[in-house]
């Protein structure tokens, strides 16, 4: 499959997805000078950039977009830490083709700051979402999660780092079996070609 990631930060789970072989044929960012431009430069993927500061709004952002991922002839799009709404024409057009990787275990803390807010709220538990993208926030299906405990010692900083580090771990896990084509699915009904692979995602 022909693969989009989509960034916008220090692109950690970009460089996790190479190194672990996923084959991205580009990598584009809403930022400018961001560590997943560099990431995507040192493994050779082409990138391109769109700030949305250039476009007069949504609609015209939305058509650059979908212009270079045709450009490249995309199946498949990872987003990864991109923080910018995709919209109807964009969703549309990859139905059930996008995955987006969410610092908790969803429907918890949906939306920003995830690790800060339930790290706030004292969880014993959160975790790591790998969920397919629809028009809602976070809302899509859920693909696969592992959680992750909030030791009774931690520092945000630390509860933070082990939620990366388990970020790094499902993510190239579930993106090289899309890519494989062991799950798929459409809107809320998931498919697993194995019959345990729900289950065994990041263990
Ligand atoms: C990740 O923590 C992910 O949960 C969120 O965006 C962040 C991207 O981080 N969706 P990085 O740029 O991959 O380091």
């Amino acid at each position: 499959m022909r693969w989009a990631v989509l960034v916008g930060g220090t692109g950690s789970n970009l460089r996790a997805l190479l190194e672990r072989g996923l084959t991205v044929n580009v990598v584009v960012s809403h930022r400018e000078e961001v560590g997943a431009l560099d990431i995507a430069q040192e493994f050779g993927v082409p990138c391109r950039v769109i700030l949305p500061s250039h476009y007069p709004d949504r609609v015209a952002y939305d058509q650059a977009l979908l212009g270079i991922l045709r450009e490249f002839c995309i199946e498949q799009i990872a987003l990864a830490g991109f923080l910018r709404w995709l919209g109807t024409p964009i969703i549309e057009a990859f139905a059930d083709r996008i995955i987006n990787l969410h610092p908790s275990l969803l429907p918890s803390y949906v939306g920003l700051h995830a690790i800060e807010r339930a790290f706030a709220d004292r969880v014993l538990w959160s975790g790591v979402t790998v969920h397919g993208v629809d028009e809602g926030h976070d809302s899509g299906p859920i693909l696969a999660q592992i959680p992750v405990a909030r030791e009774k010692q931690d520092s945000l900083e630390e509860f933070r780092a082990r939620i990366h580090q388990a970020e790094h771990r499902l993510y190239p896990e579930v993106a090289l079996a899309v890519d494989r084509a062991e799950v798929s699915w459409h809107g809320h009904e998931v498919t697993y070609l194995k019959e345990d692979a729900k289950w065994m995602y990041g263990r």
